[in-house]
């Protein structure tokens, strides 16, 4: 079976890349990424080798060249990662968002009909629910709950979801839909709430907390995600969505403090800064049905995923430096100059 997997060389994209190579040795995984800011082949280093990978720089916007992809490797599975996903960055320039969110995954659902496959999967997130109050720990986000965003990357994200489903009733094509809380782990791009503060407390820099950082995620170590989305791309019923969780709700100003205490860095570090406009409140995802269905639940705990995510940026710091060091301090410059 071959699968096509777009995104591939950002951070969720990669770490699915590496899960498939080695739960699945039987299968050859395509990669195809625009390797936009977010995406870096040096993530990819150790699989381009690899007999049953390959890799493709394009943009599933271009329909020409997804067409020319989907010729020659008729994929059997595409799981759609690619994406502008910063929140951030979306609130500054909405365009590429839509263009790349909507537009690209109407591009790729397209040659999907036209080559035919037996899956389309669209990795979404719980951000197209828009956010729960902080002082009702009781609401969860279940897949019934209404589509109501807030920023332009969350629209453009539930716009796509849309789509998929439109395409499903209307043409057919066998797709599902994971929408997930928020992830940690390996390759995150240091924009990011995680990486930026391992990043910026190495380095002895500010941490910015945007508002009072009281605001609530529900974070989930990546590699969990890679093995809910294995699941339902394999065993998963067509026309469905899937949320993805794991019940570890945290206000940033904790994790931002755990960050210190892991690291022996100073609270006196934390600086407060302006508040992202429509900051949603709180994210929290109910994973009932991809349990009762599918049998996943979350195998890493928190206080473990994220020592592990932190010795990662210890043992990796060329990685993330090369970045840090390139176009991101005119982005970084840009963000948190004048907030
Ligand atoms: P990322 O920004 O790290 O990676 C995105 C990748 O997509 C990059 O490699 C980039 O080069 C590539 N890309 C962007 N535009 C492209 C285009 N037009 N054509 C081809 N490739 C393109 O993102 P991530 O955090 O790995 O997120 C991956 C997916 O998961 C996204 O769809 C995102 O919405 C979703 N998601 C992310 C999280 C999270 O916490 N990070 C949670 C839930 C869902
Ligand atoms: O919930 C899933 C979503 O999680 C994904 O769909 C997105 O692609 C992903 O980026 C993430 O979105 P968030 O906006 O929740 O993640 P981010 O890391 O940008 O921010 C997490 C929280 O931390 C949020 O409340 C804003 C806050 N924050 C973030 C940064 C970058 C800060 O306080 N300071 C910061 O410098």
């Amino acid at each position: 079976m071959t699968v096509l997997v777009t995104g591939g060389a950002g951070f969720i994209g990669s770490n699915f890349i590496f899960h498939q190579l080695e739960a699945h040795p039987e299968d050859r995984i395509v990669c195809l990424d625009k390797l936009t800011y977010a995406g870096n082949l040096s993530t990819l280093q150790s699989v381009m080798d690899h007999p049953s990978f390959r890799f493709v720089k394009a943009d599933i916007c271009d329909r020409e060249a997804v067409d020319r992809l989907f010729e020659e490797e008729h994929p059997d599975i595409v799981v759609n990662f690619a994406a502008e996903s910063h929140v951030d960055r979306s609130i500054e320039n909405p365009g590429i968002f839509l263009e790349t969110n909507i537009m690209g995954t109407a591009a790729l659902m397209d040659a999907c009909r036209k080559f035919g496959v037996t899956r389309f999967h669209q990795v979404s997130t719980d951000e197209v629910y828009g956010d729960l109050p902080l002082d009702r720990p009781d609401l969860l986000f279940t897949e019934t709950t209404p589509l109501h965003t807030s920023s332009p990357y969350s629209s453009s994200k539930a716009g796509a979801d849309l789509l998929v489903m439109a395409y499903y009733r209307t043409y057919h094509l066998p797709c599902t839909i994971s929408r997930c809380s928020n992830n940690y782990g390996p390759y995150q791009f240091p924009e990011k709430l995680i990486p930026l503060m391992i990043a910026n407390a190495l380095n002895d820099k500010p941490l910015p907390v945007y508002g009072e950082g009281k605001n609530v995620r529900d974070w989930l170590y990546v590699e969990d995600h890679c093995k809910a989305i294995d699941l339902i791309i394999r065993k998963g019923r067509v026309g469905e969505v899937y949320n993805i969780g794991g019940h570890n709700e945290m206000a940033n100003i904790d994790i931002v403090r755990l960050i210190c205490r892991e690291l022996g860095k100073p609270e006196s570090l934390i600086t407060y800064v302006g508040d992202r406009k429509g900051h949603d409140l709180r994210y929290a995802i109910d994973p009932a049905k991809i349990h009762g269905e599918l049998g996943w639940l979350p195998e890493t705990m928190f206080a473990d995923g994220i020592r592990k995510t932190i010795r990662w940026y210890l043992d990796h710091k060329s990685w993330w430096e090369e970045i840090i060091s390139g176009e991101y301090q005119t982005y970084y410059e840009r963000m948190y100059g004048n907030r």
